[in-house]
């Protein structure tokens, strides 16, 4: 595994393979790997010979300076695991490398509308500073994959909306979210969780289910009180509710009765961490 921190070095390593005629796939991190990560990885050497990992906690993207001197960086950690794993690349840059002059000032990657609904309305230039990374990232690097989770669905949506947009050549790969037993999702912020909320917190995607099979019983009639009862039962526990609502799964668009395929997206609060999940479901009229 090659450890790569400068640009200049990673250009160079890049161009080597290349001109080998192999392809590469890049799953990009903030670091604190987990599961949910891993199993990128698999996904990306079934798909490319040459698998890159990225870890960079990018500021761009934080709209809260607390948050991100909070975010953990477990480097050695990561390292071992990707070592454990056999990846080809870690490119692990310092902040100058990426943004040598002010963040402010940068210029930036912006998908209007999708990027200022829900998620991005609680947490604004939050998805500007997600797509500016990851339009630098791939100009970098120019995969031919890249790799996602789909726990941050809007995400997700966001980076295959500017890649077909802007004509970047390379094939977003999606991975449905990995779980506890329990139903808990991944994240590198369940490690802010303490016992009694690593034991709430599966309540979350409980509730989502839930609520997925009372719409469906209810074919779709009495959206909001089912909403507002499960907001209500997110209360009780203990939850913050930020975000909990069924939208259309491509556009995003709040429900509609017309809606075949749709998602409930919820973010909320457990203490002082911010959890995300979501769920797909079909409504067959
Ligand atoms: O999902 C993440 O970890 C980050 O938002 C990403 C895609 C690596 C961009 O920094």
């Amino acid at each position: 595994m090659y450890i790569i921190k400068t640009i200049d070095c990673l250009y160079k390593k890049i161009q080597f393979f290349k001109k080998k005629g192999k392809t590469l796939g890049l799953v990009p991190t903030m670091g604190n790997l987990h599961k949910g990560h891993i199993e990128l990885i698999l996904l990306a050497k079934k798909h490319a010979d040459i698998v890159i990992v990225s870890i960079f906690i990018n500021p761009m993207q934080f709209d809260n300076t607390l948050d991100l001197k909070n975010y953990p960086q477990t480097f050695l950690e990561d390292y071992l695991i990707l070592k454990k794993e056999k990846i080809d690349i870690l490119f692990a840059p310092e902040t100058p490398e990426i943004y040598p002059n002010s963040i402010n000032m940068h210029t930036y990657i912006e998908v209007p509308k999708l990027s200022k609904i829900i998620e991005g309305k609680s947490r604004p230039g939050h998805f500007t500073g997600v797509t500016t990374i990851i339009g630098k990232l791939f100009n970098l690097i120019q995969p031919n994959f890249a790799f996602f989770g789909e726990k941050d669905y809007q995400q997700l949506l966001i980076i295959k909306t500017f890649v077909k947009e802007l004509n970047y050549p390379i094939k977003i790969i999606s991975m449905p979210t990995i779980r506890l037993k329990n139903g808990l999702a991944f994240s590198s912020r369940n490690r802010y969780l303490n016992n009694l909320e690593l034991k709430k917190a599966p309540f979350l995607y409980k509730t989502i289910k839930k609520t997925i099979n009372i719409i469906i019983k209810n074919n779709g009639n009495k959206l909001h009180e089912t909403i507002d009862f499960a907001k209500q039962s997110l209360i009780q526990k203990g939850f913050l509710v930020d975000i909990f609502n069924v939208y259309n799964l491509k556009t995003l668009n709040f429900f509609s009765k017309k809606n075949k395929k749709n998602i409930i997206l919820a973010s909320v609060w457990l203490g002082n961490t911010r959890l995300i999940d979501n769920e797909k479901f079909i409504l067959l009229n």
